[in-house]
């Protein structure tokens, strides 16, 4: 069964010279989660932040869930770091660790939700052994890397096969759309069965963070 839609921000395109005054923000505007990008120069091609900037966020006072989207290689050293600095949902992608089971467990016993992401070309075969133990599944529809790139079209179909997988499983598991993601084709990706719309660019971009959020809100209902 599709879960609650929930919007979630990537601060990747804050301002990150006032970060805690642009996540409050956001959050004010109807943000659900908030989208925290994990790059390290190795697995992608761009450097970001770590632990210490989520802790910091917790610290400044964020009580909604942060969705940390590690882009790194290797995972597992990190992972106990961002659980204590006050991580929600951990997602990995599959091809970044050597023991993905492993991984899993360990994002769990340190207490936090677990999830796999999926780059635009990367098989959904991954899921077969591990589907029980899983609370989302991440769909890149962008190469990750970057904030403002385009939506790659063929992640339609992948949604689509994806949400037929969980919802014939029966289990609760969030179904997450990461890049491209905007006002424009949000519906469209709602529609073939994502409930949380990572939006990055679409939403820090514009002056009126609620007006965005509430204009994605409302497309959302017409589905
Ligand atoms: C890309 C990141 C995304 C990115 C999305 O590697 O994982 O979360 O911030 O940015 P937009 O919404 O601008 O495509
Ligand atoms: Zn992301």
């Amino acid at each position: 069964m599709k879960q609650s839609n929930f919007i979630a921000p990537s601060i990747l395109s804050a301002n990150f010279a006032k970060l805690g005054e642009e996540v409050d923000n956001v959050i004010q505007a109807g943000a659900d989660i908030v989208h925290f990008d994990v790059m390290d120069n190795h697995y992608v091609p761009n450097l970001t932040i770590g632990p210490l900037v989520c802790e910091a966020l917790r610290n400044h006072g964020v009580t909604n869930p942060i969705d940390v989207h590690l882009m790194i290689k290797p995972v597992d050293r990190i992972i106990p770091d961002f659980a204590k600095a006050g991580a929600s949902y951990i997602t990995f992608h599959p091809e970044a660790s050597e023991h993905i089971d492993r991984t899993i467990e360990l994002i769990k016993e340190q207490g936090c939700k677990a999830g796999l992401v999926f780059n635009p070309a990367t098989p959904l075969n991954f899921l077969e052994h591990v589907l029980d133990k899983l609370d989302m599944i991440l769909l890149m529809s962008v190469n990750p890397g970057f904030g403002g790139q385009s939506f790659i079209d063929s992640t339609i179909e992948k949604i689509k096969v994806v949400r037929k997988i969980i919802d014939e499983s029966k289990l609760k598991i969030r179904l997450e759309v990461d890049g491209g993601v905007k006002i424009s084709n949000i519906a469209k990706i709602a529609a073939a069965g994502a409930d949380t719309f990572v939006a990055g660019s679409a939403i820090f971009n514009t002056k009126d963070y609620k007006k965005t959020i509430t204009e994605m809100r409302s497309e959302l209902k017409k589905i």
